[in-house]
């Protein structure tokens, strides 16, 4: 990672904090499958933020004094039983070059070191839960802090959620990290080409989520979150990861499938027929699905909120839905009743970056240059859904696209990516040769 985008986020975070603060954040654990086998290591995000490092076992302090940022890593060079099983990693002097820390110190002794750094702040800025040990450590020596005992005196301290400070950071993106999640989206609109060019009748869906993540690999990159690959009546189960069903000719399938480049997420949907062509009602759920997204992506510009975006693809699938006589024939009441809900459950988007539904608030605020967002609304008519005529049944339509808020406006990131009905098509017609 750059180191100046290190330094910015620590000053960055310096300064969200009240004078005297002291962050103290721990590295995510490693995670196992099974017994002793491991999952691939995921850095916890706010950790990665601040440090750029996926390793298990650290901790990161972050304070400020005298004008002057600091920023120590505790952290352990390579055990010689390490080095035969799992080989090297970097020495603790490189990281310390590379990374622009202050310090770094053995992991083995942090507790008696963060106590002298703790010492004579006012506020510690902690998320409990990572790292257990710690948590115990940092609240048995506040507990103990009233008693007068010298060697363990650090009253008063206020303790602070860590997320508080974070997620404001972490709301904004930097150009650096604009970049890291449009390569990321990128490689998922390929992975999508793909697929699209992929299906037919007859294979099963877990095909075409390998053909996805063959892409995702190959770039060198790892799925941001499970595939859905929902084919028919599949795309209405909105977190549909099972993957296993026969793809059938007249069926559409919903995917919903995305790379992770460096930590950080990219996040898109299409529906696509299994066969290249869409039937005259899966076309009109479709156009209807795109055109309250086109109009919701249409009005994203800073100053505009998350209800208004929401406000925006409600009213169009509304109005569409009642076109199509799928709902009654007033409006008003559609909305107000929230009949709609029956079609479209969800929200219409959440925030994108190191967590796919990334950290921030979303209620009363205003829209940024700098924010990443999703806007993904859908339409399902399950087959459950006996109140339809049946020639609507078995249609789950999702369309996803990634959006940045831009001085002027916004950018679609992922605009690459076919989504008018004929461009879909065609794609689904093309082939690799
Ligand atoms: N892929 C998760 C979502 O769309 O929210
Ligand atoms: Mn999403
Ligand atoms: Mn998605």
């Amino acid at each position: 990672m750059k180191l100046q985008e290190l330094k910015n986020r620590r000053k960055a975070l310096v300064e969200k904090m009240p004078k005297n603060s002291i962050a103290i954040l721990s590295s995510a654990n490693r995670n196992y499958r099974t017994r002793d086998v491991e999952n691939p290591y995921r850095q916890d995000s706010d950790f990665l933020y601040m440090t750029g490092i996926s390793e298990p076992n650290l901790i990161n302090i972050v304070f400020e004094k005298s004008g002057e940022i600091f920023s120590v890593l505790f952290r352990n060079n390579t055990s010689e039983h390490e080095k035969i099983w799992d080989g090297s990693r970097l020495e603790n002097s490189d990281i310390l070059e590379n990374s622009g820390f202050s310090e770094v110190q053995s992991y083995d002794d942090y507790e008696e070191k963060i106590l002298n750094y703790i010492i004579d702040k006012d506020s510690i800025y902690i998320e409990s839960g990572l790292n257990p040990e710690l948590d115990d450590f940092i609240y048995e020596k506040i507990s103990k802090s009233g008693k007068n005992n010298r060697k363990n005196y650090i009253f008063p301290k206020k303790i602070v959620a860590l997320h508080s400070v974070t997620q404001k950071l972490r709301l904004i993106k930097s150009d650096y990290e604009i970049e890291l999640i449009k390569e990321a989206a990128k490689v998922s609109i390929i992975g999508h080409q793909e697929a699209m060019k992929k299906s037919k009748p007859g294979i099963y869906e877990y095909e075409l989520d390998a053909e996805i993540k063959y892409v995702f690999n190959k770039n060198n990159m790892h799925f941001a979150y499970m595939s859905i690959v929902g084919s028919g009546n599949n795309a209405c189960t909105l977190h549909y990861i099972k993957n296993n069903n026969l793809l059938k000719d007249k069926d559409l399938v919903l995917i919903d499938a995305a790379a992770e480049n460096q930590g950080y997420a990219s996040d898109i949907t299409r529906t696509f027929p299994v066969n290249g062509k869409y039937t005259k009602e899966q076309a009109l759920i479709y156009d209807l699905v795109l055109n309250a997204q086109e109009k919701a992506i249409e009005f994203i510009k800073p100053g505009v909120t998350w209800e208004q975006v929401h406000e925006i693809t409600v009213e169009e699938i509304s109005k569409g839905l009642v076109a199509l006589n799928l709902l009654p024939n007033d409006i008003n009441r559609v909305i107000n009743e929230e009949l709609y809900k029956d079609f479209f459950m969800h929200k219409t988007g959440h925030w994108l970056g190191l967590d796919v539904h990334d950290v921030g608030e979303y209620e009363n605020i205003l829209f940024e240059p700098g924010m990443v967002i999703t806007v993904e609304p859908g339409i399902y008519i399950n087959l459950i859904n006996k109140k339809i005529p049946k020639k609507w049944r078995g249609i789950g339509v999702r369309i996803e696209d990634d959006v940045l808020i831009t001085k002027n406006g916004n950018e679609v990131i992922t605009k690459n990516l076919v989504k008018k009905r004929n461009e879909v098509e065609l794609m689904c017609s093309a082939s690799d040769v």
